[in-house]
């Protein structure tokens, strides 16, 4: 890692946080706003085990189950004070997603609800306010729950059509203020856990993965159409796919682990991003189909073509970890947690409490590889420490543990950019402490900013500046040059 004196990032660079209208909004059933496939997952450790069992149907069952999402941390009724927060740490963009099923209650209607529209009409408005540039998802893991049930999701081809209708209408409505969108949140993450980006569980046909590859199909010509739509719009709009990179490392230097994880790395890192930056599905394709015994999905006439000609303007990525590949001698390694995806504990590093193992050097790694391979601008719109944070004596919360694990990484990424790597940006996740993906839980904080509430949704859900509120605020005022 570089000697790093000083770093100047450059002029216009995106330095901001993220969020998804799931875990912050709360205000699940509000104002018309129907129930989303993120409304039906309970919290705990085991949330995903309850998702992935065969009984599992999307059914809200609150004496059984707690639900935090659906307060959140009150995002809807306090998003004036939350982004009134962001500008004062010098937010120069905001990402964050629109809850679909606030704006199609079921997803299969034809007219939008106008309450939803005007509520992010205001949420953008406020972030316009103060100069930040909003950033939005169009799809975080929060399908409307009626498109799961009744039409499987999205090996259901219908969905393309309900799909572009509700981005038509905020493209529409939003694109003269936004000029960054994403189609879909971490579309490779199906491959592992297929339930929040593809609406899929086992009833629905989880388990076959010729479902998950036409569902994919399904998403990318949707997200194609979408990028054509957003074109036709603005000139100067920017529309990213968005996806999960975590690199896989072969454990060791056995080439068969390393050819294990170069399938691993190209069915999870790669496929997606192939077809969405490139346009065609890749010479790999049949291999790829057989290795998950997977029949080719259904490609109806001109899809290919939409594809083609509808290529994504840069690669918005969640960067978290890396997973090392060991099959060889699986029995020596122990199994390492991850975001929505499978590996072994790396020996050479140190892994979070929950799990998730710590690699500011990967970021490097990752960026070059995604730079050499497409040679697309780049946007880190995920990266961060998920961490247990305690209010002191003093009334504060001196989390020096994420300032220590978000400075390596942006000293990382700024190595990259000087490998010669385009990044646009970087959004920090969960810049205000919301309700973690894979379990539900509070508890599990990644934020700037303190919300007072506990698993169990007590607390005063007041916001507290914590160390690295100031420590970030530095950051982007210097543009990355202080980081100590
Ligand atoms: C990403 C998701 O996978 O990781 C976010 O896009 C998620 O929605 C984030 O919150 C961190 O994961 P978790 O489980 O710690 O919230």
């Amino acid at each position: 890692m570089s000697d790093f004196k000083k770093t100047v990032f450059p002029a216009g660079f995106l330095w901001g946080g993220a969020t998804a209208a799931n875990q912050c909004e709360g205000a699940f059933d509000a104002d018309g706003k129907g129930i989303s496939v993120a409304d039906t997952m309970p919290r705990g450790k085991d949330r995903f085990s309850i998702i992935a069992s065969p009984d599992f149907d999307w059914e809200i069952d609150q004496n059984k189950y707690n639900y935090p999402n659906h307060l959140g941390i009150d995002h809807y009724h306090r998003f004036k004070e939350d982004i009134a927060l962001f500008a004062e740490m010098g937010f120069k963009a905001y990402r964050f997603s629109i809850a679909w099923s606030r704006i199609f209650p079921k997803g299969d209607e034809v007219e939008p609800n106008e309450t939803g529209l005007s509520f992010y009409e205001q949420l953008i408005d406020e972030c316009l306010k103060y100069g930040i540039e909003p950033v939005l998802t169009i799809s975080h893991y929060e399908m409307p729950v009626h498109l799961a049930k009744v039409y499987s999701g999205w090996k259901n081809r219908k969905l393309i059509g309900f799909f572009k209708n509700f981005s038509r209408v905020v493209l529409n409505r939003f694109a003269n203020k936004v000029r960054y969108w994403m189609t879909f949140n971490e579309i490779n993450s199906a491959m592992e856990f297929p339930a929040l980006s593809q609406g899929l569980v086992v009833s629905s046909g989880a388990q076959d993965y010729t479902n998950r590859f036409q569902a994919w199909h399904n998403q990318f010509v949707a997200s194609a159409l979408v990028v054509k739509i957003a074109h036709e719009l603005r000139g100067d709009i920017q529309v990213g796919c968005m996806q999960i990179y975590a690199p896989l490392y072969a454990f060791d230097s056995n080439p068969v682990n390393q050819f294990a994880s170069q399938l691993k790395q190209r069915a999870f890192n790669y496929f997606t991003s192939d077809v969405q930056v490139r346009g065609y599905y890749p010479s790999y394709f049949n291999q790829l189909l057989k290795e998950y015994n997977a029949k080719v999905p259904e490609i109806k006439d001109g899809d290919l073509e939409i594809l083609k000609n509808n290529t994504v303007d840069y690669i918005g990525f969640s960067y978290y970890m890396s997973m090392a590949i060991n099959v060889t001698n699986s029995e020596k390694s122990d199994p390492a947690s991850g975001n929505l995806m499978q590996g072994v504990k790396n020996p050479f590093l140190e892994s979070s409490e929950w799990g998730w193992q710590v690699d500011p050097l990967g970021l490097r790694i990752s960026m070059n590889d995604l730079w050499d391979r497409y040679q697309v601008p780049l946007f880190i719109v995920e990266n961060g420490l998920g961490a247990k944070d305690e209010i002191d004596d003093n009334g504060e919360i001196n989390d020096y543990y994420r300032i220590d694990y978000l400075k390596k990484h942006i000293i990382s990424m700024h190595d990259a950019m000087e490998d010669g790597v385009d990044l646009m940006g970087y959004t920090p996740w969960g810049c205000i402490d919301l309700v973690a993906a894979s379990t539900g839980e509070m508890s599990k904080r990644y934020g700037f900013i303190y919300v007072d509430l506990d698993d169990y949704g007590k607390g005063s859900l007041d916001r507290i500046k914590k160390k690295s509120f100031y420590w970030y605020k530095d950051v982007i005022a210097t543009n990355g040059a202080k980081l100590e």
